[in-house]
C-alpha cells in the first residue's frame, strides 16, 4: 500500500513509525511533515486544508490509503473530497466532524442519544448569556461553539471570570468561533479519554490515555496543547470504560448513523469520572496530541491494520493485539511556551539516544537546519517510552529527556504523577 499521512506534528510522527513498522505499507509520504518524520519517510509540501489539492497529489502519487491527523482538514471537508475521488481514506467527513468543530452539535447529539454530559444552555448574544451565568452561578464553564485551537473553553471558579469570559466571546476574541457560546456546568472527577476507532456501524476501542494540560508541575498555570500524556489511564477502569461505551459512544454513533452521516475514523472521547461514573466533557474526531504518541508506542505496527479495517467498513472482524504494558510521553518545549517563545534554537544529544518498539523520540515542532535539528514550534519534543509498568515507562522516558542537550527548551518533572 501507498500511504499519505497529513499532518506536521508528533502525532502525524507516531502515525508514519507505527505505519512504517507494517509490512503492508510499501511507500509512505506524510504532507507537510516535519524533520523527525523525514528521518523516517518521505515528506511533501501540500496545503492539506486543500480537498483539490490533496485529492490531486494523492492521484499523482498512486496513494491508496490516506489517514488524516489533524481536525482542520476533516472540518474542511478533505475526507469527503477523497472519497468522491474513489481513495480510501481514515477519518471523518465533515457533517460527523462537527462531534469536534461545533460544541452545541455535540451537546444535542448527547441529548438526542441520551448521553451523560454537564446540563447547558446555547446563546447568540451576550445579555441573555449573561443572566444566566448570574441565575446558575459559579463554578461554570463558558465556551465558544466553535474550533479555537483548544483555547474557546473558560472554566470560570467565580462569576465575574465567568461574565468577563461571555464578553470576551461575544467581542470577538476567539473570531467567528465565539459567534455562538456554549455556558455549562461545571462538573468535577478526574478526566481521561477514550479513543475508539468506527467505521460508522461498528466500533472498537484502542485504548485509554490522561494528559497533562497545564503548563506547571503539579498541574498548575497556563492550559497548553498537552505536555505529557501515558496510556492506559488507571481511572479508567474495565467497567468504567464499559459504561461509557454503552451509555456514550455507543449511543453516539447510533445517532450518527441514523441522521445519515456517520462517524469514520478515530473518535476521542473526553471524560470526566467521578465515583465510577464517566460523563462526557467534549469529542474530537482525531487522535489526540500527545495522547497519539503513547497510543502508538503500545499499538505498534497493528495500528495501520485497524485504521485501515475502520476505513474499509470492516472493523466487526478487527482485533487488538494487548501487550500488558504503559507507554508514557514527556513533551518538550520552547521557553516560554504556550506564550510567545523563540524559534531556531539547536538541540544537541539525540544521536545517541535508543531508538525502537521501546523509546522513540517524536518529533512535533522541529526544521533540519545546516545538518542539525533546530525547535521550530512551542511544542518540540515527544520523548516516548514503554514499560511493563508506568514507574518503569516514566524513568525510561525520563532518562532519554535527561541526555536531550537543549537549554532553549523546558519539561514538566512529573508526567504520570496522578497514577503513580
Ligand atoms: P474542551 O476544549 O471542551 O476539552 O475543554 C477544555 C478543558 O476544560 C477540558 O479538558 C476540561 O478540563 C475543562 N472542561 C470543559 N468542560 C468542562 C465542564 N463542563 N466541567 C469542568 N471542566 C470542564
Ligand atoms: N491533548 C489534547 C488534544 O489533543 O486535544
Amino acid at each position: 500500500m501507498n500511504i499519505l499521512i497529513l499532518g506536521s506534528g508528533g502525532r502525524e510522527h507516531s502515525l508514519a513509525w507505527a505505519v512504517m513498522q507494517n509490512p503492508k505499507c510499501d511507500r509512505l509520504i506524510v504532507a507537510p511533515g516535519n524533520a523527525g518524520i523525514a528521518q523516517i519517510a518521505d515528506c511533501a509540501a501540500l496545503d492539506i486544508e486543500n480537498g483539490g489539492a490533496v485529492v490531486s497529489f494523492a492521484e499523482e502519487n498512486t496513494i491508496d490509503f490516506v489517514i488524516v491527523g489533524p481536525e482542520a482538514p476533516l472540518a474542511a471537508g478533505v475526507a469527503d473530497r477523497l472519497r468522491e475521488a474513489g481513495i480510501l481514506v481514515f477519518g471523518p467527513s465533515a457533517e460527523a466532524a462537527r462531534l469536534e468543530a461545533s460544541k452545541s452539535f455535540t451537546k444535542e447529539i448527547c441529548d438526542a442519544a441520551g448521553a451523560p454530559t454537564a446540563a447547558y444552555a446555547r446563546f447568540t448574544e451576550a445579555e441573555p448569556a449573561k443572566a444566566y451565568v448570574r441565575q446558575q452561578g459559579a463554578p461554570i464553564v463558558v465556551k465558544a461553539d466553535g474550533l479555537a485551537a483548544g483555547k474557546g473553553v473558560i472554566v470560570a471558579m467565580d462569576e465575574a471570570t465567568a461574565l468577563e469570559a461571555v464578553d470576551d466571546m461575544f467581542g470577538g476574541a476567539f473570531g467567528g468561533a465565539g459567534a455562538e457560546v456554549v455556558i455549562e456546568e461545571f462538573m468535577d472527577g478526574e478526566e481521561a479519554s477514550l479513543f475508539v476507532l468506527c467505521d460508522g456501524e461498528n466500533i472498537l476501542s484502542v485504548g485509554t490515555a490522561q494528559d497533562h494540560k497545564r503548563v506547571g508541575e503539579g498541574d498548575t498555570g497556563l492550559n497548553t496543547g498537552g505536555m505529557g500524556a501515558y496510556s492506559p489511564a488507571p481511572v479508567v477502569s474495565p467497567e468504567v470504560e464499559e459504561r461509557a461505551m454503552e451509555q456514550i459512544v455507543r449511543p453516539t454513533m447510533a445517532e450518527m448513523a441514523r441522521r445519515g452521516t456517520p462517524f469514520q475514523g478515530v473518535l476521542y472521547a473526553g471524560l470526566m469520572i467521578k465515583g465510577g461514573l464517566p460523563r462526557l466533557v467534549e469529542y474530537n474526531v482525531r487522535f489526540g496530541d500527545p495522547e497519539c504518541q503513547v497510543l502508538m508506542m503500545r499499538l505498534g505496527a497493528q495500528a495501520l491494520d485497524l485504521m485501515h479495517a475502520a476505513a474499509e467498513g470492516r472493523l466487526d472482524e478487527a482485533r487488538v493485539n494487548w501487550a500488558d504494558d504503559h507507554a508514557l510521553t514527556v513533551v518538550m518545549a520552547a521557553q516560554g511556551y504556550p506564550g510567545a517563545y523563540e524559534k531556531g534554537s539547536v538541540i544537541n544529544g539525540m544521536d545517541e539516544l535508543p531508538e525502537g518498539s521501546s523509546h522513540m523520540v517524536f518529533h512535533a515542532g522541529t526544521k533540519a537546519q545546516d545538518g542539525q535539528i533546530v525547535a521550530s514550534g512551542g511544542r518540540v519534543l515527544n520523548v516516548t517510552a514503554r514499560g511493563a509498568t508506568l514507574q518503569e515507562a516514566r524513568d525510561n522516558a525520563y532518562a532519554m529527556v535527561e541526555a536531550i542537550d537543549w537549554p532553549g527548551g523546558f519539561y514538566r518533572r512529573d508526567i504520570g504523577w496522578r497514577a503513580l
